[in-house]
């Protein structure tokens, strides 16, 4: 199982641009970011430690894809991609040099990036953003069956929308570049394995509308996680749906 999200990425190059940076988001939803104070805020993250806001980012588009291929399941647009924006910036209470580091974390330093998701909901609920999008920086390292963290409980008890960013990070953490323990593995592995996780891991409609989203070419995907066009040679898939619960 290698689905670790979000955990201490590098500020290593990444992609053709060499800057650790991913190509722009859809020329649409730039401006519906512009239009959101999120954007300071991921702002603010690249600052503190670029690596993670190019993550951000990725996550971001991959959600906005996946909305594209079922968006009454993925629910308002809007939310998704503030909470997609946003869901690591309790990054911001991790330092930096921890966040960089090429050596394995000891105890405390490991509970510091553990301790990003309800620091990140804190901030944005001093901030004034939607509960959704705090609950999605909050539960985004939970596990359907439960057992994932800050809280431990079943994913199915928590905010739909949470649920879905936990699908995207996951994916996006194994794929991209800049990790400091592991290489990136292909898009087809990484499916596979969110595939293998569906049910214990992962809402199985969210990781069936990924299968089913990069099924289908994606220029602003594929250039942001550098595919190729062997990658989009996938299977299509079934996308579920069904009404949004939580
Ligand atoms: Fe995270």
């Amino acid at each position: 199982m290698n689905v670790t999200s979000g955990e201490a990425a590098t500020s290593q190059p990444a992609f053709g641009s060499g800057h650790g940076w991913p190509s722009p988001l859809p020329r649409g939803t730039w401006i519906a970011a512009c239009a959101s104070p999120g954007l300071a805020w991921l702002g603010r993250l690249r600052h503190h430690h670029e690596a993670s806001a190019a993550h951000a980012i990725r996550v971001t588009q991959v959600l906005m894809a996946m909305w594209a291929c079922a968006p009454e399941t993925l629910g308002d647009r809007e939310a998704l991609l503030v909470a997609a924006l946003l869901h690591d910036i309790g990054k911001l209470a991790v330092p930096a040099s921890i966040l960089a580091s090429d050596k394995r974390l000891d105890a405390a330093e490991a509970a510091l990036v553990r301790r990003h998701p309800e620091a990140g909901a804190e901030l944005l609920r001093g901030q004034g953003f939607a509960p959704e999008v705090v609950a999605a920086a909050r539960h985004h390292h939970e596990r359907w069956q439960g057992g994932g963290y800050p809280t431990g409980l079943p994913a199915a008890r928590l905010p739909s929308l949470a649920r879905a960013v936990a699908v995207a990070d996951a994916f996006v953490a194994m794929v991209e570049p800049g990790r400091a323990y592991r290489q990136p593995i292909t898009v087809a592995s990484a499916l596979a394995e969110i595939d293998a996780c569906s049910g214990t891991h992962f809402d199985p409609r969210f990781a069936a509308i990924l299968a089913a989203c990069l099924a289908r070419p994606s220029p602003a995907i594929g250039a942001a996680l550098a595919l190729d066009g062997d990658e989009w040679a996938m299977p299509p898939r079934t996308i579920p749906q069904g009404p949004q619960d939580a």
